[in-house]
């Protein structure tokens, strides 16, 4: 007999998250909402607003709502259909933060020291920090597993955090002797739009908390303002290369690339096959029509059904039930791994 773990036998599903603070941008979309859109065709998929990772740092109470609202846009306006995948707010559905509690009683500190996300967020300033922004990947393994995700969307950046949740659900599985309850959820991360850096450093990722907005597309911007930031866009006095490997030293070249074949759909390959020897005169204005063509689509669908407000409440609300029906019944099958009081 083998002494290998039972190996997860339930369904496949899809899980993600995305938080409401702050606009989009284009690594949010390339890296998620983009993927979003394509795994729902065939997949039983799950996206969620992570309002309760959001609040780890200050939220205006004033905003929280519509900051919520806005994800939701973003969401239906990059093709998310609510026919087809459930979109729902995460304060709204208790069972993430019931199964929170239990995994923080399984999760170990030393796994925690070394997230190198709170690192980077608490920076010198870590004892000042929440208590939750240090718990955070905690939640996130909780989101996923409350719905047994067996697949996550998400960019390179949250490569650390899937290999915690993962580590949690090990560690469930085999401490309360129910092999194969938990799925060890695999990270959906491959592909060009994995890792869209800033604009103006193209060794620093594309994020939403970076002063300078020159070094981000948000989803909100309007074409002028998506053509002007693609001109002014860090490069270097070198032409186009001829391969990937050319790439190698010139990461804002690279990203720019990058970015290229994730909105086309091609390889960097093709893009490379296009271009080289091409200067940025050349590419530049063809990275932006491209960019505008894709975008702009997104910003008008986005700003019709921000103007629609019942409308979002109703797709929530209805996925908040819908979410709530899933993920109740295995928080309830976790209380009784566990051994908790029935009554
Ligand atoms: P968040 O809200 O920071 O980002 C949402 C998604 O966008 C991806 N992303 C990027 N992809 C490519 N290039 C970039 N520059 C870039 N910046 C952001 C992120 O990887 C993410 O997929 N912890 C998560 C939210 C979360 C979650 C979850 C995700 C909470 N629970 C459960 C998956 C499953 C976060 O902060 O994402």
């Amino acid at each position: 007999m083998s002494d290998a773990p039972q190996a997860y036998a339930g369904p496949e599903r899809v899980f993600s998250g995305v938080q409401p603070s702050g606009s989009l941008h284009l690594g949010n979309y390339l890296g998620a909402l983009k993927k979003f859109v394509d795994l729902q065709e065939d997949h039983d998929c799950v996206y969620c607003i992570v309002d309760l990772h959001a609040v780890t740092v200050w939220q205006d109470p004033a905003d929280l709502a519509q900051q919520t609202r806005h994800i939701a846009a973003a969401f239906l306006a990059s093709g998310v259909d609510p026919e087809k995948a459930i979109i729902y707010p995460q304060s709204r559905v208790a069972a993430h933060t019931e199964l929170a509690w239990y995994f923080n009683c399984v999760a170990r500190i030393g796994w925690l020291n070394r997230m190198t996300q709170f690192k980077d967020k608490a920076g010198k300033n870590s004892e000042k920090m929440s208590v939750g922004l240090y718990d955070y990947p905690v939640l996130q393994a909780a989101d996923i597993l409350a719905f047994k995700a067996t697949h996550v969307p998400v960019g390179e950046d949250q490569k650390q955090h899937l290999e915690l949740s993962r580590d949690i659900a090990a560690k469930f599985n085999n401490d309360f002797k129910a092999p194969g309850f938990f799925p060890l959820p695999e990270p959906l991360i491959k592909g060009p739009g994995a890792r869209i850096m800033s604009l103006r450093d193209g060794t620093k990722k594309m994020s939403k908390s970076d002063p300078s907005d020159n070094s981000r597309i948000n989803l909100t911007d309007s074409a002028d303002v998506i053509a002007k930031k693609i001109r002014k866009a860090k490069t270097d006095a070198g032409v186009m290369p001829e391969s990937k490997d050319e790439l190698k030293d010139r990461p804002e070249v690279d990203n720019l690339v990058g970015i290229y074949a994730a909105l086309s759909g091609q390889s960097a390959e093709e893009v490379l096959a296009e271009y080289s020897g091409q200067g940025f005169g050349v590419f530049k204005p063809a990275l932006a029509d491209l960019a505008v063509a894709k975008l702009q689509p997104i910003t008008e669908l986005m700003n019709r059904y921000l103007s629609d407000l019942d409308e979002i409440d109703r797709i929530l609300s209805a996925g908040a039930d819908a979410a709530a029906n899933i993920a109740n019944p295995i928080v309830a099958d976790v209380r009784d791994v566990m051994g908790f009081w029935k009554g």
